[in-house]
């Protein structure tokens, strides 16, 4: 016996009917993206290593241990992205989009991190993330967390706290790194294998250690606002009172730094209580320097990702599936000699219901098998013909959720008969 294939280990299909799900909540966000301007830009899923590494940063989890890196054919080194960030960056320089005085892009798929998978946590994984290029104010820092509020509340979803930070202008941000290594050194008896390891490469990453005995010396370290001169202050304050006049709360985490080295200034996460572990939904910040560092004009930068994974699961926990039906009309045909007949009328009911979604069986079959089929399709009604309906012009309209009884209806008179059924139902 040949052995059975598998999907790669955290690597997920999506199948119908929880591909209705995605398509449904990436519409609503992509809506929502649209609204303020933002506009897609699509880009490709494998770029040359030093893409990342120059980006994300040598010394960062996601390049050290996570990255699908590989040789081509050529042999050059390259890698699945782990994230969208620096790609856009890329292609944004690339084709030249940053001569425009700003940039307000947005884009989605998969990224890919080898990481343990567990709930929440794919190897293979979904974003949508935005991008906006060339605007150096607080303002569209403000806009872009008002816009993620936006989001969960056209999405109705319930109980994500926002978590805000900031990190200060590169230097400041260098100078309080320094202050946390000299910190951290001090204590080096008490930090842990994986933390001492973090000192040397970025001591801002022992904030987010999540090892409880860490949290004493975490808390007493110094903070990045003992480093930031009056300019900084002054934007995140503007983001913070931005945020309060739009009614979107928030709190100051001062030890929230992200695992990316490219950010700088204001940062931010959404997070769940009720994801467990993996309960951040969606993240970002600002990250003035990196256009230079990939070989651009000075440019300031911010953007987001959302995980989709995290969302829909959430999405599930608070507002049920949402799943649509595979079918709303089912259209049969009793007989073998019947099913011309039936593919013109679901061509015909396409045409008068363009937004329903209208299933022809094929396939043939007894009618009872049929029927059954049309019920586990989650179909409003069946339309069928057999041998009296083709002599008389006549469909049988069979509603099958409801009271309603079987009826036999002319050609003529179907579409104002159906639309009492599909009322505002649409697949
Ligand atoms: P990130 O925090 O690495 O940021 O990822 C953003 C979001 O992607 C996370 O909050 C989470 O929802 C989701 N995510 C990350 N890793 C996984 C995983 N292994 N499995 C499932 N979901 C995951 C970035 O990627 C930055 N590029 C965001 C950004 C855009 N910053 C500025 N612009």
């Amino acid at each position: 016996m040949k052995q059975q294939l598998h999907a790669v280990r955290g690597m997920n299909d999506v199948v119908p009917p929880v591909t209705s799900r995605w398509q449904a909540l990436e519409g609503r966000v992509r809506a929502v993206l649209a609204r303020y301007g933002y506009r897609e830009i699509r880009l490709p899923i494998v770029e040359n290593t030093g893409v990342f590494e120059r980006s994300i940063g040598d010394a960062t989890d996601i390049v050290q241990k996570e990255m699908y890196t590989f040789a081509d054919r050529n042999g050059d080194s390259l890698s699945l992205r782990p994230e969208g960030t620096a790609g856009c960056v890329r292609a944004a320089l690339e084709n030249g989009l940053l001569q425009q005085p700003a940039q307000r892009l947005w884009y989605q798929g998969p990224m890919f991190r080898h990481e343990r998978p567990q709930k929440g946590r794919y190897r293979q994984f979904h974003q949508i993330g935005v991008e906006a290029y060339g605007l150096p104010g607080p303002d569209i820092d403000a806009e872009l967390i008002l816009m993620t509020a936006r989001i969960w509340r056209e999405l109705g979803l319930q109980g994500l706290r926002l978590e805000v930070n900031t990190l200060g202008s590169a230097a400041e941000r260098e100078a309080y790194r320094d202050s946390l290594h000299a910190y951290f050194t001090l204590h080096l008896d008490r930090l842990d294998e994986d933390s001492k390891v973090r000192l040397a490469r970025n001591p801002l990453r022992i904030l987010d250690s999540k090892n409880p005995d860490l949290k004493p010396i975490i808390a007493d370290a110094p903070r990045p606002s003992e480093f930031l001169a009056a300019e900084s202050l002054a934007h995140f304050k503007f983001v913070c009172d931005a945020l309060t006049a739009g009614g979107v709360a928030y709190r100051i985490n001062p030890h929230l730094v992200r695992g990316l080295d490219y950010y700088a200034r204001t940062v931010f996460e959404w997070i769940t209580a009720t994801l467990g572990a993996q309960g951040t939904v969606c993240a970002g910040g600002r990250y003035d320097g990196l256009i230079e560092l990939m070989g651009g004009r000075p440019t300031p930068a911010i953007g987001f990702a959302m995980g989709l994974e995290r969302l829909l699961e959430l999405l599930e926990q608070q507002a049920g599936t949402g799943e649509t039906a595979e079918a709303e009309l089912y259209v049969i045909s009793a007989g073998d000699d019947y099913a011309i007949d039936a593919l013109v009328l679901a061509e015909r009911l396409r045409d008068d219901f363009p937004q329903a979604c209208t299933v022809c069986h094929c396939g043939g079959g007894s009618l009872k098998a049929q029927l059954k089929r049309a019920d586990r399709a989650g179909a409003l009604a069946a339309l069928i013909i057999g041998t009296d309906e083709h002599a008389t012009g006549t469909v049988t309209l069979k509603p099958l959720r409801g009271q309603a009884d079987q009826s036999r209806v002319t050609q003529g008179d179907l579409a104002a008969a159906l639309a009492p059924i599909l009322g505002s139902q649409r697949c």
